[in-house]
This record gives C-alpha cells, structure tokens and sequence, in this order.
C-alpha cells in the first residue's frame, strides 16, 4: 500500500486521507499546488517524508499545469509553487528539502520547456521510490537492535503512513516482526491527533503485530517498572549536533527512557538532518489550532469549558543526548553526535556528487 501515487492518465496525486482514518480509508485526488498545500496543512497527509514526497508531486502539478510559454515564465511558476508548498508546514526539514531537490533538477543546461514537466516528475517518482528503500534499508538495520522479545514505546505514527511506504521507526518494528522476533508495542496515543491510537494501532492491527494503546503520559510508568526494553521514534528535523524535533512528547518519553536506562533510538533518513543548524534551538516549532486540543470529548460530551483557551505546540526538542544512537540508510550514527553526524552526511552526499 502506497500512502500516495501520482496517477499518469489524470496527471493527478492520489493520496489516503489521513484525517478519516481508521474509520474510513479514503483516497482523494489533488491536481494543484496549492491543492497539495492544504492537504499538508490539514494534515490529510502527514509525517516528514510523506510530506516530502507529497510537495515533490506538489511541482509536478504546477508543472504540468502551468500555461507559461517561455522557460524564464516556468520558472517563476515553479518558484511560486515552491512558495506556497515551503510554507505549508514549518518543523520538518524533508518539505523544502524536496522542493529544493526539484528546483536543482530543473537547473540543467538539457531542461527546456518542452521537457521540463517530464524532468520534474522523473524526479519526484524518483524521490517516491527511494523513500521506500531508504526505510527498508533502515528498517533492516534497525531490527538489529531488537531483542528476540521485545517490548517496545512508540510515538506518534512513523509507519508507511508517514511515508510513501513502509516506514521510520514502525518499519524496524514491522521488520524485527517479519524475522521472527516477539516484538510487543506499546503505542502511545500521541495526543492531540491520536496519530498512535488512530494510525499507528491501524497499521500495527494489519501487521498481525501485538500492541496496546497507552496514553502518552502512561509511558514514564512502563519503563521505571521495568517492562520496556527499547524506545523508538522518528523525526522532523535533526540538527546538526545530534538535537530532533519530533511529535510533542517525545522530549518527555526520551527523559523518562534515560532516568530508568532503556535505549532510545530515533530512526531518521538522511533527508531529515539539516546540517545548517548547528543545534535544535533554531529549529522552528509549529503552533496548531487551539481546537485541536479542545475538541476532545469524554462519553459524548465537550471535555474542556466553553470558555476555555490551550495551547498547542506540535513538536518539541529533544537534546541530543537523550539519543542512543540513530539508525539511518547511512548506517548506525552514535556519539559524539556533533561530530559523526557531519561526517556521515557530508561523505555520503560527497560519494553521491562523484
Ligand atoms: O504532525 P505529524 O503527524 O506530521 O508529525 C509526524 C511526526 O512527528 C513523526 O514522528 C515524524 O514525521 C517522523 S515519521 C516518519
């Protein structure tokens, strides 16, 4: 299952609309940019690279839909589009690395206006298709460092939802689970958007792979009693020293693991560390809705006063030395982070240029 697909008899992206989910799963059609920019927005898609891949398509539609004669006109279209898709969504870094990698392909003395739409959407399958193998190639790497029976924390959805297919850190779960290892998920339910309980549960459920739902704050509980052996979680942006930002609650999850000792890894392609910050506090937090948390209704009824206000921030930081160690496509990044993780990248990206 592909969480989106461009369809090439419409030149429309297709995606699952995450809000709906796991009541109805449900696909809708996007043909503009700007289309693709409310679905992030909204979060009918969501998740680093999901959102990644959906604003390389994002192009391709305002490629392909552009009515520019000349190629200086083209690009200012693409440089638009760009625009709106950068903005859609702040903290994760894969957004403007996508739309970016797109504006570099078009920057080739063989683009013409005639080729250009081709270009754009070779390069965005392209991306689609190595998403999925950079987390197989994690996900095989991860699963080494599960035990042959595990219980394991998870926050917020890492899974195939949260990508084009399968997954960050739910990807080393499902992988450790394929070889035969007795992995167990507590799924923290991720408040406010219930991406554990809704998505992750969802997934996990057609996995075949055992689980219980526990509530985010349930998780400190678990580890002192011993009943954790390993922390997992993904990110939206790794800063150059080793700090993330991930789903909120993910800081306090990372605490609690290392006052009682069980190892928490963060599962992270290449295409979510942004070597420009040299540590997390530059990296920007995105506020939702108020309504987000407020919504929330216990036995039918409105939990929170009418007249009450929240705040809702939906990442935090997380200092990097709360972080055993990250599995990438690169290989296991360990500390001192500040050092190893520049290094990796920049040789890797290096060996790419060559
Ligand atoms: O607000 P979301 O649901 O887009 O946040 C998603 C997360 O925080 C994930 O943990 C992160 O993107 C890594 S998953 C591949």
């Amino acid at each position: 299952m592909r969480t989106l697909e461009w369809i090439p008899d419409e030149n429309v992206l297709e995606l699952i609309d995450q809000r709906l989910l796991p009541a109805e799963l449900v696909k809708i059609r996007l043909s503009s940019c700007e289309q693709v920019a409310e679905a992030i927005r909204d979060m009918a898609v969501r998740g680093a690279p999901a959102i990644g891949v959906a604003a390389a398509f994002g192009m391709a539609l305002a490629a392909c839909r552009s009515e520019e004669d000349s190629f200086d006109g083209f690009m200012k279209h693409m440089r638009y589009a760009a625009d709106v898709l950068v903005h859609a969504r702040p903290t994760a870094v894969n957004l403007a690395w996508a739309v970016e990698r797109i504006l570099e392909g078009l920057n080739h003395p063989g683009v013409t206006r005639e080729n250009a739409f081709d270009k754009v959407l070779e390069t965005a399958q392209r991306m689609a298709n190595e998403d999925v193998e950079v987390n197989q190639r994690m996900a095989k790497i991860g699963a080494e460092l599960i035990p042959e029976q595990a219980t394991v924390i998870h926050h917020c959805n890492t899974g195939a939802l949260a990508t084009v297919d399968w997954g960050t850190a739910l990807g080393v779960i499902r992988m450790a689970h394929e070889q035969g290892k007795r992995v167990h998920v507590l799924v923290d339910e991720t408040r406010p958007g219930l991406q554990g309980a809704r998505l992750t549960a969802w997934e996990l459920s057609h996995y075949g792979i055992p689980y219980e739902i526990i509530t985010d704050n349930a998780a400190g509980y678990f580890l002192q009693k011993g009943m954790v052996d390993v922390v997992l979680f993904g990110a939206d942006r790794v800063a150059a020293n080793g700090d993330l930002a991930n789903k909120i609650g993910t800081y306090m999850l990372a605490l609690a693991a290392r006052e009682n000792r069980v190892p928490a890894y963060a599962v992270v392609p290449s295409s979510t560390f942004d070597l420009s910050l040299s540590d997390g506090t530059a990296i920007p937090i995105e506020e939702r809705p108020a309504d987000e948390v407020l919504q929330l209704t216990w036995k039918g009824r409105r939990v929170a006063p009418e007249e009450a206000r929240a705040r809702n921030p939906a990442f935090d930081i997380t200092p990097h030395d709360l972080i055993k160690a990250f599995v990438t496509e690169l290989g296991l990044i360990t500390p001192p982070f500040d050092e190893h993780i520049p290094k990796i990248l920049q040789s890797s990206a290096a060996l790419r240029r060559a």
